[in-house]
């Protein structure tokens, strides 16, 4: 038996680096894996390797549409009955300087997609989610916004400031659902994909591997933020 046999699990961004990634490593291991991307031959692409692995669902969708959050949970409802795992990981991050080099309209573009979409897709997915065996939410963070970055840090304000609010929603939603769905928060590590850049010094790898072990935790693990299987403070 494979450990992750017959396990229901979404991926938000699994068209390319830490998604795309743990999409890998989930359907070697026996899981069936819903993943969604934003561009259309990106997603092609990824789906063509993917269903080499498993049983893979591709879903095209643009997180800066309110209504998208919304489409996906129609679209999961109609393939599984029930849900084990969401892992809220598409995010965008604009490196700029400060608060007046980033603008003010940062703040709703990027809040859009690295916030309330996982928001969302969490308030309409736990019906599904109280139905699956052990079930958990992973909401992908960053060393990037955690308290003392904020303190510190002020380049990429708002991306530090989104991944701080998903820190705080994790804690909220975990406190909700305790004792019937776990819900962490994951720092994948600082990874050459499209998002960390060329001088990172982890490979995409490395966080998909860091998602199976968050995902392997003991399942009353709860309200925490990880790297891996350590865990590190919000
Ligand atoms: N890489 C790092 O060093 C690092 C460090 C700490 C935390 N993280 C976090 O790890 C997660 C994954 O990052 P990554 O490095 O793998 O990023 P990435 O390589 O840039 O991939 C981002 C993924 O999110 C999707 N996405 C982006 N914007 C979207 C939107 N508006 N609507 C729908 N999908 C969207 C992309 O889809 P398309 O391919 O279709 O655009 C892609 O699948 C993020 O939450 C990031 O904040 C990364």
């Amino acid at each position: 038996m494979k450990p992750f046999q017959g396990k229901r699990i979404v991926i938000t961004g699994a068209s390319r680096g830490v998604g795309f990634e743990s999409a890998k490593l989930f359907l070697a291991a026996g899981a069936e894996v819903f993943g969604t991307g934003r561009d259309r031959d990106r997603l092609d692409r990824a789906t063509v390797e993917l269903a080499k692995l498993g049983r893979f669902t591709p879903f095209l969708v643009d997180f800066d549409d309110p209504t998208a959050p919304a489409a996906v949970t129609e679209v999961v409802a109609k393939t599984w009955s029930a849900l084990d795992f969401l892992l809220n990981n598409a995010a965008v991050q604009t490196y700029k300087q400060d608060w007046y080099d980033e603008g003010l309209a940062i703040l709703n573009e990027q809040w859009r997609c690295n916030v309330f979409a996982p928001h969302e897709l969490i308030f309409r997915l736990v019906p599904m989610l109280e139905r699956g065996i052990e079930p958990r939410i992973v909401n992908v963070g960053s060393g990037a916004g955690n308290r003392q970055a904020l303190q510190t840090q002020p380049d990429m304000p708002t991306y530090r400031l989104t991944k701080y609010a998903l820190g705080g929603m994790t804690m909220l939603w975990a406190a909700q659902l305790k004792g019937k769905v776990a819900v962490n928060a994951l720092d994948p590590g600082w990874l050459r994909t499209d998002l960390g850049g060329p001088n990172a010094p982890g490979v995409p790898a490395d966080g998909g591997q860091r998602m199976v072990e968050i995902c392997s935790l003991p399942w009353t693990e709860t309200g925490k933020f990880w790297y891996g299987n350590q865990e590190i403070s919000f």
